[in-house]
C-alpha cells in the first residue's frame, strides 16, 4: 500500500470538557466528538433516523442522544442500544497535547 493514514485536529482538549460533545467538520464531513469521562470518541454526526446534529445532542456517558427525536448511539461501538443493528460509524480519534485529532481520511 502506498497511502498511508494521518490525522488532522478538530478541537482543543479543553474545549470539549468530560460529560459533553460538540460538532466537528473535517473535509466538509460533520462528526459528533465526544468526551467520555477523559476518553474522546469521535462517529459520524448525522442521525440515521432522520438526519438529526447528533453533536449537538447530549451526552449521558458513552451514549449520546439525537436532539431532534431522542435516539440513542454507543459513541464507543456506534449502536443504538435499543436497537444495534442500527448504528453510526465511528471514527479513530487520538489526542496529541492539547489536540484532539481523527484519523484521515474518513471512511464513513
Ligand atoms: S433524527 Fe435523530 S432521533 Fe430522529
Amino acid at each position: 500500500m502506498d497511502s498511508h493514514d494521518d490525522y488532522v485536529t478538530v478541537a482543543q482538549v479543553d474545549q470539549i470538557p468530560p460529560g459533553t460533545c460538540r460538532t466537528v467538520e473535517v473535509d466538509g464531513i460533520f462528526l459528533a466528538l465526544c468526551n467520555v469521562d477523559g476518553t474522546f470518541r469521535a462517529v459520524d454526526n448525522t442521525c440515521p433516523h432522520a438526519g438529526g446534529p447528533l453533536g449537538e445532542g447530549c451526552l449521558d456517558g458513552d451514549l449520546i442522544e439525537c436532539p431532534w427525536h431522542g435516539w440513542r448511539f454507543n459513541v464507543q461501538t456506534g449502536q443504538r442500544p435499543e436497537n444495534p443493528e442500527i448504528r453510526v460509524a465511528c471514527v479513530e480519534v487520538r489526542v496529541e497535547g492539547q489536540n484532539v485529532q481523527v484519523k484521515v481520511p474518513l471512511t464513513l
